[in-house]
């Protein structure tokens, strides 16, 4: 079992936008930041449910197709569910309609109570509030001897990388300049020692950036924090 991560950030570091306002809640940026990223075949058909086949099928098309293989329960923060636009809303069941694109267990942290939401498709929301360690062997217990991924926001993989959780970190950086928002890297100085690093360029100019380190070296979800 690997704990692995992707995000998608700036040329200047940030993971999250800030120019959404209630009519358009993404913003502009939003689309900037991910348009490498949903333009592939993958997010097409995974996310949109396009089956078409439309969409890009080159390097970006090579690692979003990566981002779901041999998953078995993934971790996402309050942030990244939209519990932080949807405060205290019983009827709010994330961004991605009645059958989200996991399809696997989904450990959302968070400080708000709220009773687990069974999704179509195998996707099963569960709220929790707890340590990285903890939220770890819990996921970990669901992936059986399947990954762990990390899926975001970038609060929460910060998190899992000061705890020194995540085996493998994938970053593509879209060739965008935000300059404002939650930037990754804050507080993760010398991140790179312990990873091995490589690098691959995608045809969209996209930098495809992944830190990754051998299991043996990892901290496992029962180590003490
Ligand atoms: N660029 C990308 O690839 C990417 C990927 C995914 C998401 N995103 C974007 O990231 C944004 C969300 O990121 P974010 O950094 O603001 O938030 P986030 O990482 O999704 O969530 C952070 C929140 O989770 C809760 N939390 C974190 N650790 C916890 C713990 N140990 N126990 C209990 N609760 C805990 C806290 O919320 P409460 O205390 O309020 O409960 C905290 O404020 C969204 O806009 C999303 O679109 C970007």
């Amino acid at each position: 079992m690997r704990v692995r991560a992707d995000l998608n950030i700036s040329l200047d570091g940030f993971a999250t936008t800030s120019d959404g306002t209630p009519e358009d809640p993404f913003g502009e940026d939003w689309f900037r930041l991910v348009a490498a990223y949903t333009a592939t075949r993958t997010f097409r058909a995974r996310v949109l449910g396009d089956v078409t086949g439309a969409g890009t099928t080159g390097v970006d098309e090579e690692y979003a197709a990566a981002y779901f293989e041999g998953i078995g329960a993934e971790i996402m923060g309050a942030g990244m569910f939209g519990l932080h636009l949807h405060r205290g809303d019983p009827d709010w069941r994330g961004w991605w309609g009645a059958n989200p694109p996991f399809h696997v267990p989904v450990f959302v942290l968070t400080h708000e109570a709220r009773p687990t939401l069974e999704m179509e498709g195998g996707t099963t929301f569960h709220f929790l509030s707890a340590t990285p360690h903890a939220a770890l062997a819990a996921a970990a217990a669901a992936a059986g001897s399947l990954d762990v991924r990390i899926g975001g926001g970038p609060t929460v993989v910060r998190e899992f990388l000061e705890a020194g959780l995540v085996d493998e970190l994938h970053v593509a950086i879209a060739p965008v300049l935000i300059g404002q928002g939650i930037r990754l890297w804050d507080g993760l100085r010398g991140l790179e020692r312990g990873y091995r690093v490589t690098a691959e360029a995608a045809e969209s100019g996209t930098s495809h950036v992944t830190f990754s380190r051998s299991t043996a070296d990892a901290n496992r979800p029962g180590d003490q924090p």
